[in-house]
């Protein structure tokens, strides 16, 4: 291993200071070779330039005065660990010697205390470990059970790291039920164009056709899907009132079933149109609130004597795309509500297989500000889901914007390249274990690489996502052709 520099100063058991002899990268791992505890792991997580020149001999040196500069290159860096007998990864318990060498750490040192293991049963490949040729893979039982997050900014490349992950649980035959709240997901069913980058992380292009199901509210917008709809008569009354945006079911529970129990009596096979007639002829303000909702809810189309039927929406081992391009925000609210709480009830009873949920712009379903129609089922899947096998993923350019209780319960965290001061103070106070220097390291990640937490690895790692195996289809419009 190559030396890189020696501790100097007061050294603690989890950081210590260290002058550098080679440049090293920010993030890049060091090894300390310990006589209690052998090869320790570490991460360079600071870097500072020290020297003597003060103001008057810069000054100096801007007119042109050579003055002799005396500098050091100074790094801090963070204590990882090392893999004890049992395989356990522990930290040392008493602090490194000052003067002691500081080596780049090797591959075989850095894969071992990560636990960086090609191809295991439960992998979902995702990548390689940046400035290094050592697989990333996230444990899939881990995603299910524990919930993930996908946080960037817009344009940071979320929807092209999950386009990943759904590869890698389709590989596994992990069943997925995705919200499109733009139409993206369906190029899925088609393979990427190889590139020199495809050779270097080992994929190969590959479309899902036959494994992509595509489901829409507005089918005829969106000629790939077929329509989306759910069926009047198994409705209870009670999601009918979610379907129709009311929330307060004290006042308006009765009188919609009384009002659905005239209609039934009339005709069992009632439509829409019928339950809005009947309101019409209702009486007091909150009949005329369900009169107004009902013909809301009828001009949707989302209502149909043979809704489509759960068995008919969830595929085992496949992934089904809830495409919501062009349908009105208020409505993709109401559909959210209505699939995540009938997959939740049916995790529940095991009568659907055990399967991963995932939300785009989640922020407009789960918003930490306001209530929308769906807020309060995505909070109870975030927090019991796992107990029944029902995983969530959720995907935000706004980690400020979405519910706090939500993102704090994602032990899994892939976190792009994030900006806005809002959104890295929350995501520093949702994830555990993330240093200051890790947090000013996010702001500047380029596009393709990102921070891990959770996942299965007990500390935090950069990773440089691999290419798709399917089309990314969120590319950008060109406005203008060069
Ligand atoms: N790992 C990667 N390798 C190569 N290109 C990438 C990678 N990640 C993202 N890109 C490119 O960056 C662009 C933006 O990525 P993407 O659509 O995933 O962003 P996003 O975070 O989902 O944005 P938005 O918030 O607008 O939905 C895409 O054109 C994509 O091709
Ligand atoms: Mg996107």
């Amino acid at each position: 291993m190559e030396e890189v520099g020696r501790i100097y100063g007061d050294v603690g058991l989890g950081q210590f200071h260290l002058t550098m002899l080679t440049p090293v990268e920010r993030g890049d791992y060091l090894c300390v070779k310990d006589e209690i505890h052998g090869e320790v792991l570490c991460q360079l997580d600071d870097l500072r330039r020290k020297s003597d020149l003060d103001l008057d001999r810069a000054d100096q040196l801007g007119r042109g005065t050579a003055t002799p500069i005396h500098e050091s290159l100074l790094g801090l860096a963070r204590v990882i660990g090392y893999r004890d007998g049992a395989g356990l990864v522990k930290v040392p318990t008493i602090p490194f010697r000052p003067g002691a060498q500081v080596y780049r750490a090797d591959d075989p040192l850095i894969a071992q205390v990560l636990g960086l293991h090609r191809h295991s049963a439960s992998g979902a490949y995702v990548g390689m470990l940046r400035n290094h040729e050592l697989p990333v893979e996230l444990d899939i039982n881990q995603l299910v059970q524990r919930h993930v997050s996908v946080l960037a900014k817009t344009g940071g490349g979320k929807s092209y790291l999950l386009g990943v992950l759904i590869e890698e649980l389709l590989r596994h035959k992990v069943t997925c039920v995705i919200i499109d709240p733009h139409g993206e997901y369906g190029s899925l069913r088609q393979p990427s164009e190889s590139n020199g980058a495809h050779a270097r992380f080992h994929v190969e292009a590959q479309g899902f056709a036959s494994r992509i199901h595509e489901y829409s509210p507005d089918a005829t917008l969106n000629a790939g899907a077929k329509p989306l709809t759910f069926s009047l008569r198994t409705l209870e009354p009670r999601d009918l009132l979610i379907f129709m945006g009311l929330s307060n079911v004290k006042t308006f529970l009765a009188p919609l079933k009384s009002l659905l129990e005239e209609v039934g009596a009339v005709n069992p096979d009632y439509t829409a149109k019928d339950l809005v007639r009947a309101a019409e002829r209702g009486e007091g303000p909150a009949m005329e609130i369900l009169h107004e909702r009902l013909e809301y809810v009828e001009q949707t189309k989302l209502l149909a004597p043979q809704g489509t039927s759960l068995r008919e929406l969830v595929h085992k081992g496949d992934a089904t795309l809830i495409n919501l391009r062009g349908v009105a925000p208020d409505v993709q609210e109401i559909v959210v509500a209505r699939i995540a709480s009938t997959l939740f009830d049916n995790r529940k009873k095991a009568q659907i297989p055990p399967l991963f949920l995932v939300v785009e712009e989640a922020h407009n379903f789960a918003p930490q500000q306001g209530v929308v129609t769906c807020s309060r089922i995505l909070k109870n899947i975030a927090s019991e889901g796992r107990k029944f096998g029902l995983g969530l993923c959720v995907v935000t350019q706004r980690a400020a914007r979405i519910d706090k209780s939500v993102l704090s319960q994602c032990t899994t965290q892939l976190i792009l390249q994030v900006t806005n001061p809002l959104d890295l103070k929350a995501i520093a106070q949702s994830i555990e274990g993330l240093t200051e220097g890790m947090t000013e390291m996010i702001q500047a990640l380029p596009v393709g690489v990102a921070l891990i937490t959770g996942g299965g690895y007990h500390t935090p790692l950069f990773c440089e996502i691999r290419p798709r195996a399917t089309r990314h289809g969120g590319e950008s419009v060109r406005i203008v052709e060069n």
